[in-house]
């Protein structure tokens, strides 16, 4: 009894010191919202629908102000015409420390600007040149090889353990885990015998399942077994075991060699930051691949136009081929395929959350356009929702529809969206802005083409019918790619020609 009334006297007293000490808007600041919870704010409202939540704030409180976040200020800015000012300070609205010190803590390395390294953060952000460029041919091809490789094995064996003649059915979600998972590791940390990925990705799915928990500071000793699978994931990646691996590609050889090249790197640390590379690596592919098709093939129209520029780019004869032999498809075909990414674009649109986030270095006065300046203090957080300008009306007519030529004029790619009259710069971001943008854009955009060209190429598909739309996993929000909450079936069968004869027949 004793022990409760000390408890609640603690409780009421913290509520108090709260209410009196936190923090009060000054002049020249934002409006600030705090809510009465001590330390979360508004973290709950924020964690359940963030897209309704933010856009009833921008209702009533207009384009810019700050929230209290899981003891975080975070200044949300909610008009894309504000964007670039944020983005072009650089200086004082910075990403690389936020971004260090949320990964070494999630993925527990010894955070990259600790003063342990010098100058490795300038070399890792040099390394991410072969992601682009000449190099992306190399990866593109290789991507090419192996999903060929894995698709074909995939759809030749459930064929022959087919019961129902022709159609096959499976989960998509699980389908574009199982292929893209495979075959991004493999185009990027090489492969050999030894290597068990079912194991890896089921550790890596917990993993992820648990990631959004990590990044709002929910101590890991209450998650449960993450730690240790965390450290599985990590042992993985010990480098005495991948220098085993044969054909890394040359970005991820790049990462060995610099690590290779700090003593004071421990080889866990090595191995941590590579388990986090393949955290970045697949973690929004693979839920991007699962909306490219689902819109695809819950459209018989996009996948009409999708199949049959895909066909007029490969040509007939590669795609009767396709089941013999390896068959090429350049980065320039793709680049032909403007249906296509379209298609993949649109997807991201409607699926992409990713906050953009910049920490303030020093309190300062931000300019917003011509109009107005805000007044932000060091240490606190300002962000751009992207998700508030994939949605708007305004820019995007019918934005809850997937329309997949959405980002197509004149059999060209479509860049000019207005609001107001006005041309907005920035009005898809799924790979965040500016100097911070993804590196692995390039890479991801034709491993997205390159998995729906050849499944295509590959089988005829459809919606197994009487089954609910597929939702969106809100709880990831601002993390990227979310992914779908409920599990979708498809029906499959193959193309291969001697099949198409034989169902003539
Ligand atoms: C559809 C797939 C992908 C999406 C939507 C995506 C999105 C993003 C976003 C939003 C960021 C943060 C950027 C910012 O806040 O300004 C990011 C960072 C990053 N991404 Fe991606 N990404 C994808 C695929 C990839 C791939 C395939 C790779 C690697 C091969 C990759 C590597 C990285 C890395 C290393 C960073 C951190 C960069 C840094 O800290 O400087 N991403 N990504």
């Amino acid at each position: 009894m004793e022990c409760l009334l000390t408890i609640f006297l603690g409780f009421i007293s913290m509520l108090l010191f709260c209410m009196f000490c936190s923090r009060k808007r000054k002049d020249g600041e934002p409006p600030l919202i705090k809510g009465w919870i001590p330390f979360l704010g508004k973290a709950l409202e924020f964690r359940k629908n963030s897209q309704q939540f933010l856009s009833q704030l921008q209702q009533e409180h207009g384009d810019v102000f700050t929230v209290l976040i899981a003891g975080k200020y975070i200044t949300f800015i909610m008009n894309p015409f504000l964007y670039s000012s944020v983005i072009k300070h650089g200086k004082q609205l910075d990403f690389h420390r936020f971004s260090d010190s949320a990964a070494s803590r999630s993925f527990n390395y010894t955070p990259v600007q600790s003063g342990l390294f010098p100058g490795m953060s300038d070399h890792i952000q040099r390394s991410y040149s072969l992601l682009k460029g000449p190099d992306l041919d190399l990866l593109t091809s290789s991507m090419m090889t192996k999903l060929q490789q894995v698709l074909r094995c995939r759809f030749l064996s459930s064929e022959e353990s087919g019961s129902d003649g022709d159609w096959q059915e499976a989960e998509l979600y699980e389908f574009c885990k199982c292929v893209m998972f495979r075959t991004t590791f493999n185009t990027l940390y090489g492969h050999s015998e030894k290597l068990c990925l079912d194991q890896l990705r089921e550790d890596f799915e917990k993993f992820d399942g648990i990631f959004p928990l990590l990044m709002a500071r929910v101590p890991i000793a209450l998650l449960g077994k993450t730690k240790e699978i965390r450290e599985k994931l990590i042992r993985f990646f010990y480098p005495q075991r991948m220098e085993e691996w044969r054909a890394p590609c040359k970005f991820i050889q790049k990462r060995m060699e610099l690590f290779q090249q700090y003593d004071t790197l421990q080889d866990r640390d090595k191995a941590a930051h590579h388990f986090a590379m393949m955290w970045a690596a697949v973690g929004n592919t693979i839920p991007a691949a699962f909306w490219c098709l689902y819109h695809l093939i819950s459209c018989p129209e996009a996948l009409e136009a999708v199949r049959a520029e895909i066909i007029s780019v490969v040509g007939e004869k590669n795609m009767k081929l396709i089941f013999e032999e390896d068959i090429t498809i350049t980065r320039q075909q793709l680049e032909q395929m403007v249906n296509l990414e379209s298609s993949i674009n649109e997807s991201l649109r409607l699926s992409s959350v990713s906050m953009n986030i910049r920490v303030v270095q020093e309190d300062f006065c931000l300019r917003l356009g011509d109009q107005h300046s805000i007044n932000l203090r060091k240490d606190d957080i300002v962000a751009l929702y992207p998700e508030s300008t994939h949605l708007d009306p305004e820019i995007y007519d019918q934005p809850q529809r997937f329309r997949f030529d959405r980002f197509v004029e004149d059999g060209k790619e479509k860049t000019d969206f207005y609001k107001c009259g006005q041309k907005v710069r920035y009005y898809l971001m799924p790979f965040g802005s500016g100097a911070t943008q993804c590196p692995g854009r390039f890479f991801a955009m034709n491993e997205l083409k390159q998995f729906v060209c050849v499944t295509l190429l590959m089988c005829e598909m459809q919606l197994s019918e009487n089954q609910q739309e597929a939702m969106l996993d809100k709880s990831r929000a601002g993390l990227g790619v979310m992914p779908p909450v409920n599990q979708i079936t498809f029906k499959y069968r193959t193309k291969k020609p001697g099949d198409n004869m034989k169902r003539e027949e």
